[in-house]
C-alpha cells in the first residue's frame, strides 16, 4: 500500500493553515546578511550605475544604508571598501585612514549589537585589479598575496571587524590569516571564507562598483572552475582544515548544489552570496514586468536557504526583509 491511490500526497497542501504548519524551510530578516560599499569623501551617497537601487556610502552617511536595515530585523552586513589611492601590491587594504577601516570604528561604537564582517581581498586596492601580488610575468604570487591578505585581515579586526571574509581564493589563506590573527592576540575574530567562489561571469556588476575588474586576464587561475565539483569541494574543505568558521558559496543560484553537497560533508555554517549578477537579473525581469517582485525575490532566497545555506548574503536584504515582516515593500 506505498503509493497512489493509498498515498495521495495533495493531503498535505489542501488546506493553507496545513501548508503554513509543515513549512519546511523559512527564510526570516536574521538570515540576511547587507553588503555594503563604502567609499571616501564626506556627505556621498552615489548611486552605482551598474546595481541600480545601490549606492556607495561615504562614512558617515553609512548610518542612511545600516539604520533602515536594523529596523526590519537585519542583523549583520559585509563591507567593501573603494580605497583613496591603489597601488601594485595593493597596500591601502591594511590603511588605517581607508573607508572600511574607518566604516568599522564608526559602526562598531554605534551600533554594538549587529555583526560586522570585512571583505578581505586585494582586488579594490590594486593598480592592476587583480587579487594579489603580481609576479613579472603578471602572475598572481600564492604565497607573497598571503602576507598582503593576513595585513589587510589583521587590519580589519583592530578596528572592529567580528569577522574577515577573504573572497581572494589563493591557497593557505584561512590558515595565514587564522595565525596571523592568533598571533596578534585576536582568537575571538573569526573567518567567513568564500570557500567555494567560482570564477563566475555574475561579478560583472559589482567590478564597476568597486572599480576591482582586473586591467588584463582573468581570475581563472586562482577562483575555481563552474564545471569542476569535485575540485571545488576539495578546495572549499581545505578552508574547514585550516579554521575557517563558516563557509560562503557564491555565485549563489548557479552553486546550489555546491551549498548542498558542502551541508552535507561539514557542519560549518554556510551562508550563500546572491551576487550582483543575480541582483541585476532580478532587478532586469522584477522591473520589465516579467516577474511580480515579491513571490520571485521569496522564492529565489528562499532556495538558497533550502539547499542547506543557514545565511544569504544579498543586496535585497532590507528590502525582502520588510517583505518578511508584512510591511509594504
Ligand atoms: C572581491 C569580491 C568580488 C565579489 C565579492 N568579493 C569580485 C570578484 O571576485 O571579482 C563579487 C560580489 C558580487 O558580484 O556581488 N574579490
Amino acid at each position: 500500500m506505498s503509493g497512489f491511490p493509498a498515498v495521495r500526497m495533495r493531503r498535505l497542501r489542501e488546506n493553507a493553515t496545513l501548508r503554513d504548519m509543515l513549512t519546511e524551510v523559512t527564510l526570516e530578516p536574521r538570515h540576511l546578511i547587507l553588503p555594503i560599499f563604502v567609499c571616501p569623501g564626506e556627505g556621498v551617497s552615489e548611486p552605482i550605475p551598474s546595481m541600480p537601487g545601490v549606492c556607495r556610502w561615504s562614512v558617515g552617511r553609512t548610518p542612511e544604508v545600516i539604520e533602515p536595515a536594523i529596523a526590519v530585523g537585519v542583523k549583520a552586513f559585509l563591507l567593501f571598501g573603494l580605497p583613496t589611492y591603489k597601488d601594485a601590491d595593493g597596500t591601502s587594504a591594511f590603511a588605517s585612514d581607508q573607508p572600511v577601516q574607518r566604516a568599522l570604528r564608526l559602526l562598531r561604537g554605534k551600533y554594538p549589537e549587529i555583526i560586522l564582517i570585512a571583505d578581505t581581498c586585494m582586488c579594490e586596492y590594486t593598480s592592476h585589479g587583480h587579487c594579489g601580488h603580481l609576479t613579472k610575468d603578471g602572475h598572481v604570487d600564492n604565497d607573497v598575496t598571503l602576507e598582503l591578505l593576513s595585513k589587510a585581515a589583521l587590519s580589519q579586526a583592530e578596528e572592529g571587524a567580528h569577522f574577515v571574509a577573504p573572497s581572494d581564493m589563493m591557497d593557505g589563506r584561512v590558515g595565514a590569516i587564522r595565525s596571523a590573527l592568533d598571533g596578534a592576540g585576536m582568537c575571538s575574530v573569526g573567518i567567513i571564507s568564500y570557500a567555494a567562489k567560482l570564477a563566475s561571469a555574475f561579478y560583472g556588476p559589482f567590478r564597476d562598483a568597486a572599480g576591482s575588474a582586473p586591467s588584463f586576464g582573468d581570475r581563472k587561475s586562482y577562483q575555481l572552475p563552474p564545471a569542476n565539483p569535485r575540485e571545488i569541494i576539495r578546495d572549499a574543505l581545505m578552508d574547514v582544515d585550516e579554521g575557517a568558521d563558516m563557509l560562503i558559496v557564491k555565485p549563489a543560484m548557479p552553486c546550489l548544489d555546491i551549498a548542498s553537497r558542502l551541508r552535507a560533508g561539514t557542519d560549518l555554517p554556510l551562508a550563500g552570496y546572491v551576487v550582483s549578477g543575480e541582483y541585476m537579473m532580478l532587478r532586469s525581469a522584477i522591473s520589465s514586468g516579467a516577474l511580480d517582485r515579491e513571490r520571485a525575490l521569496l522564492e529565489y532566497h528562499a532556495a538558497v536557504r533550502r539547499s542547506g545555506c543557514d545565511l544569504v548574503i544579498t543586496y535585497y536584504a532590507t528590502e525582502l526583509a520588510r517583505i518578511l515582516r508584512g510591511a509594504v515593500g
